[in-house]
């Protein structure tokens, strides 16, 4: 039985000041049914590794490949982990966009969070043009194939499906299309991973709040949300906690 997660994405939002909103999270929901992760921004990670004091799990939002050197700007895996990070997220879409993001790269920064006992939260997903082009599991299959590493397991990876058309926009797709694709990617995981590609956890991303939550959770091969904006309030990230 594979355990549901709620992970939030604080992609780059968020002072110290901010950290009142995981108190307020933990205080509110002390005994949450899912597994709870949030992934501030690396300034913040350390503090509120702190703040979760292990009641909640920290993550971060990307990592190098390389686990030390002359990288200015790039914060390894290993580092991560040193702040207090259990997880990665890896291969986001506005990384995969904003810094040409292959599966390449994708797939060796994974293999470094491994190498560091971090869990890889991998993302998928397509664009909107994609998706009308009738290419979504095309995109989907190549992507994690080519970003997902050997050996990975319910324990080291986690995937995260999210349709570029559905971050930030309200958007989301129908209930059927999301089915569609996670069926799809356990399949995929099953071929490759055998026993194993059933305990890989698969999230969805994209507009998901308070309000669409549960429906989005009864779906098929759907183990949990990666939230952006609405993981930045305790009050909204625990109602989505709360539908889980
Ligand atoms: O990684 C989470 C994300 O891309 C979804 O963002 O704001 O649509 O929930 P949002």
């Amino acid at each position: 039985m594979r355990k549901k997660l709620a992970a939030g994405n604080w992609k780059m939002n968020g002072l110290k000041a901010d950290l009142h909103e995981v108190a307020a999270l933990i205080a509110a929901h002390p005994t949450p049914k899912c597994d709870v992760l949030l992934c501030p921004p690396a300034t913040l990670l350390a503090a509120m590794s702190m703040t979760a004091a292990g009641r909640i799990a920290v993550g971060g939002q990307d990592c190098h490949m390389a686990a030390s050197g002359a990288h200015t700007g790039d914060v390894s895996a290993q580092m991560l982990a040193d702040a207090g990070a259990h997880y990665v997220i890896l291969g986001h879409s506005e990384r995969r966009a904003d810094h040409g993001e292959s599966d390449e790269i994708v797939l060796a920064k994974a293999q470094a969070a491994q190498a560091a006992d971090l869990t890889a939260v991998i993302c998928v997903g397509e664009t909107e043009g994609e998706r009308d082009a009738g290419a979504t599991l095309e995109i989907i299959g190549r992507q994690l194939a080519g970003s997902t590493p050997e050996g990975a397991t319910g324990a080291n990876t986690v995937i995260a499906y999210e349709p570029v058309w559905a971050i930030g926009t309200g958007r989301t797709p129908t209930l059927e299309q999301i089915a569609e694709v996670h069926d799809f990617l356990r399949a995929r995981l099953i071929e490759r991973f055998g026993a194993e590609g059933e305990t890989i956890r698969l999230l969805y991303g994209g507009s998901v709040k308070p309000s669409n939550a549960t429906e989005i959770f009864a779906v098929s091969n759907v183990d949990g949300a990666l939230v952006g904006g609405a993981s930045l309030k305790a009050s909204d990230f625990g109602a989505i906690i709360a539908a889980l």
